[in-house]
């Protein structure tokens, strides 16, 4: 009696910590290197999926469509920002770590969908925005109190605002400064992005804790790791840039070694947008970050294809260090951001100013906000090809939310709202993202001729086996049947024709040879593969063998934006 009454209460226990989906997190089977073979979706709660009919995407309505994204084959999501936010940037302005906005739903909600991914295999990683805070969190609005406040110098003032005169304005098209005068405390504040969203001052050691707090909080609710924004400006000092400073990966280091001794197999994700030398110290001795993101080779691909010339991909790569083996970049095509072109020179950003954003509205700060479609002028071999590429350099690939699909942009909405439009579903008026009228969605959907819901969408798209986004589930699946692209090698082969980039993938045993046409032209080329003599390639997209590579030099024609992965084969 007394057991059955138990286990009746247990069930009942269970079926509430269910509804309210406070079950413990299902886990995934424990794979140390896991974000090393990853291919990660970038996506932004509002934008995804409305599930109760208000305009704007909420947890309950991602986890319905945790199936379109198991299918598509990614096996991790980044999660944008999705914390309580004035929504001044977005959700990057933070006004409380440690819950859900309202308008995405409840804590409860957040919870039910972790478990509802880890049940499908697929890891989450969500932002830690750890370099400023919103004007409106509360530590702040206790700081700004009084001068003598215990909250006072968990920010940064001063009473003047010429202090760190070295230092660079991020946002040059919204901000004069990275002062900001706080009429209520009478001092200046320092922000490195806009004006409300104050720098957290990295020195304190209550501050540390703080966000140490908030990590903790996270992660015990399952998280798998955090994309940590910003990362290079978490402390300031006089006379330097104030970017990567040896305290700041002091800081990095001690949130890692916490994280290691308490949360396992749980990752960090540096955005720090700077050349390869300047990244390198973020994954210190593997005691840092496990990946952070190659920022300059993004911008050399669009260049590449642009020129129809491998150089700009290659010499990044040549000039790119190695990494500790437990450590990975994570590559991308486009994300929420502009298309940044920090990472260039002058003239290349004159180039790429000149070649992808002829009409100024597209320009934004230092870069180009447009979608990859758009870009790349609809053309789906371009597309295609630069996914092979995304797919087949060294690093973990991240996928843009609505990339695979090839949707559209607005440059029409400001800032960068053009490129966080709602998801297009289905050929309706609200692209099937919501069953709210369009006019109340929280942005329009996109309209224009060639990217309208009615041309590009998931439904019809899964209908078809030559669409982009069937073509993009069978290149993900592909590139799953090897851990050579993940975790192997590169090698470049260097043919007379330089609008084909060619390189060689090797793990061990295991040799995958690329070929891509960088060229809009047909091309052929002379690859020495002597090394490979005697090995059959095998076509890894249709499973079709090549000639046999000999002493000659190995001959290969290629159509327009046409690229090859050959598995060498020894017999
Ligand atoms: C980097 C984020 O990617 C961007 O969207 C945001 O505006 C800035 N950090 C400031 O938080
Ligand atoms: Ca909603």
């Amino acid at each position: 009696m007394i057991g059955e009454r138990a286990r009746a209460i247990d069930r009942g226990l269970i079926e509430k910590a269910m509804i309210e989906g406070n079950a413990a997190s299902t886990s995934i089977p424990a794979e140390p290197l896991w974000y090393k073979d990853a291919i990660v979706y970038q996506l932004h709660v509002r934008t995804f999926f409305d599930s109760n009919a208000d305009g704007i995407g909420d947890f309950q309505g991602l986890t319905q469509k945790l199936g379109y994204l198991q299918d598509l084959g990614v096996t991790t999501l980044w999660l944008l920002p999705f914390y309580p936010s004035p929504l001044r940037d977005d959700g990057y302005d933070i006004a409380d770590y440690t819950d859900i906005h309202p308008s995405y739903g409840t804590l409860g909600d957040f919870k039910a969908f972790l478990n509802e991914a880890h049940r499908r295999g697929l890891r989450i990683v969500t932002e830690i925005v750890l370099n400023h805070t919103s004007d409106q969190h509360a530590w702040f609005q206790e700081a700004r109190q009084s001068r003598d406040n215990p909250r006072r110098d968990w920010y940064v003032w001063r009473d003047t605002d010429d202090g760190y005169r070295q230092v660079r304005i991020i946002f040059t098209d919204t901000e004069q400064s990275n002062w900001a005068w706080d009429p209520v405390s009478k001092q200046y504040y320092w922000h490195r992005f806009f004006s409300h969203q104050p720098d957290l001052n990295f020195d304190k050691p209550e501050v540390v804790e703080a966000i140490w707090e908030v990590m903790k909080f996270w992660l015990e609710i399952g998280v798998d790791g955090f994309r940590l924004d910003a990362v290079p400006y978490l402390v300031e000092r006089e006379g330097t840039s104030s970017e990567n400073l040896p305290e700041t990966h002091a800081v990095l280091k001690l949130f890692r070694r916490r994280m290691d001794e308490h949360f396992p197999g749980r990752i960090f994700l540096a955005e720090a947008n700077q050349w390869p030398l300047d990244v390198r110290p973020y994954f210190g001795d593997a005691d840092e970050c496990h990946m952070a993101f190659h920022f300059p080779l993004m911008p050399r691909m669009f260049m590449a294809i642009r020129l129809e010339d491998r150089k700009p991909i290659v010499e990044i790569l040549n000039q790119t260090p190695e990494i500790p083996d437990a450590c990975q970049w994570a590559i991308f095509l486009r994300n929420h951001d502009e298309l940044t072109l920090e990472m260039v020179t002058d003239e290349e950003r004159d180039y790429m100013y000149d070649a992808y954003a002829k009409d100024a509205t597209m320009r934004l700060n230092v870069g180009i906000r447009r979608r990859l479609a758009p870009l790349l002028e609809g053309d789906t071999r371009k597309i295609r090809l630069m996914n092979g590429m995304l797919m087949s350099l060294p690093g973990t690939p991240i996928i843009y939310y609505g990339d695979e699909i090839g949707m559209g942009d607005n440059v029409h909405l400001g800032d960068r709202n053009g490129v966080r439009t709602p998801m297009q579903w289905t050929g309706g008026w609200t692209a099937g993202f919501s069953l709210a009228d369009p006019e109340r969605l929280y942005a329009p959907v996109v309209s224009n001729v060639l990217y309208n819901p009615q041309i590009i969408n998931v439904d019809s798209q899964s209908r078809s086996p030559h669409s982009v986004l069937s073509w993009m589930k069978r290149l993900i699946r592909t590139r799953k049947t090897s851990r050579v692209f993940s975790r192997g090698t590169i090698e470049f082969v260097h043919p007379a024709n330089h609008g084909v980039l060619a390189y060689v993938r090797r793990l061990d045993q295991e040799i995958i040879l690329v070929v891509n046409n960088l060229s809009s032209r047909a091309q052929a080329v002379e690859l020495d593969l002597r090394a490979f003599r005697g090995s059959i390639p095998v076509e890894m997209a249709g499973g079709n063998i090549f000639p046999r590579i000999g002493e000659l030099p190995y001959l290969l024609t290629l159509g327009p934006y046409d690229f090859y992965w050959f598995r060498l084969r020894r017999l």
